[in-house]
């Protein structure tokens, strides 16, 4: 692909399908295989400011990434403009490329104090977030945005509107309030809305599950891009636009071995393989195993055990 889809200021976008930022499933190994087959650009599972200041424990794991990854977001969460402007300028000496203000988390313990979505009810804390990082990083800045608290306060298009005002370079828009959590449908008009609204680049996002959706979100909001988040979670082909149904079994399965391999070899032998099941349990959902035989596949101890049971089942499943 030779010509980007579009810029974060002068970065290159090649592609318009982005691996959405999850806690808990956004990790290097599944980013490097969600970029392999599509995804366009690498966001790091949210980390708390706090945390980066403190120097938390866990944070390596959750910073590193690999060169073919970029462009690589680093995504951060607060409630606290100066918190967040010290941890973006640690964060930097990362060398990501851009930096990302998460407004979209619902979590009580974030939403709750103020940070993720909960930012969304202090607009100006926003325009003061926003200022402030702009003028202290050189790389951009950017922010993922809900529709707002809830149905009484949908400040979506004031909030994409401070963020390009301030400084901010992109944003990504789930199409649902805070208070929607999950649940509900995505409103695309939203999207669609703010694409109209800003003339940075938008990133539509929310109930993308085929790749016809893709093609449906694309052109109901004109948004430059479509992050996918549950449904890529045990269907990374979604980024080479390929369904679940379209895929074989054999390529589920070397897929699959690649996801497992990446886990193992970034995590070690025993968490890799235990980080890998909640995975695991999605690769294998579209077919109809007995409940035991789920349970023997994502309680196996070792990989071979796993990848000769995965064919033991799959094969009696084809042969049935
Ligand atoms: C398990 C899980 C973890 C998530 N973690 C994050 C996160 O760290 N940062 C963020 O901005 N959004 C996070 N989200 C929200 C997703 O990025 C996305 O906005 C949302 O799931 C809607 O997209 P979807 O309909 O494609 O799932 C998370 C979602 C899930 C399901």
């Amino acid at each position: 692909m030779n010509t980007p889809s579009f810029y974060v200021r002068e970065i290159p976008v090649y592609g318009d399908l982005i691996l959405s930022p999850m806690d808990g499933f956004s990790d290097l190994p599944f980013r490097a295989l969600t970029r392999r087959l599509g995804s366009a650009m690498s966001y790091t599972e949210f980390v708390n400011a706090i945390d980066v200041i403190q120097g938390h424990p866990n944070l390596h794991q959750r910073l590193t990434y690999q060169e073919e990854e970029r462009p690589v977001v680093y995504q951060i969460f607060d409630d606290d403009p100066d918190r967040l402007v010290r941890a973006a300028l640690m964060l930097r000496e990362h060398s990501p490329d851009i930096i990302d203000v998460n407004m979209g988390c619902s979590d009580r313990q974030v939403a709750g104090r103020g940070a993720g979505a909960g930012l969304l009810r202090t607009p100006i804390k926003i325009a003061r977030i926003f200022r402030k990082l702009t003028q202290a990083l050189d790389i951009p800045v950017t922010g993922k945005i809900r529709l707002g608290w809830d149905d009484d306060c949908r400040n979506y298009l004031l909030i994409a509107r401070i963020i390009e005002e301030n400084g901010g370079q992109l944003v990504a828009i789930h199409g649902r309030t805070k208070k929607q959590g999950y649940g509900g449908k995505a409103n695309w008009d939203a999207i669609a809305e703010v694409k109209q609204a800003v003339s940075i680049p938008v990133i539509g996002n929310g109930d993308v599950r085929t790749v016809a959706d893709i093609e449906r979100m694309k052109a109901y909001t004109n948004c430059n891009g479509v992050m996918i988040a549950r449904a890529a979670i045990g269907n990374p082909w979604i980024f080479a636009r390929r369904d679940r149904e379209a895929v074989s079994d054999a390529q589920v399965r070397a897929t699959m071995l690649e996801h497992l391999d990446r886990m193992l070899a970034f995590y070690g032998a025993e968490r890799g393989l235990i980080l890998f099941r909640k995975h695991a349990t999605r690769y294998i959902s579209p077919y109809r195993l007995t409940k035991a035989q789920r349970q023997q596949l994502l309680t196996c101890e070792t990989k071979p055990d796993f990848m000769v049971l995965f064919d033991r089942i799959v094969l009696e499943r084809q042969t049935v």
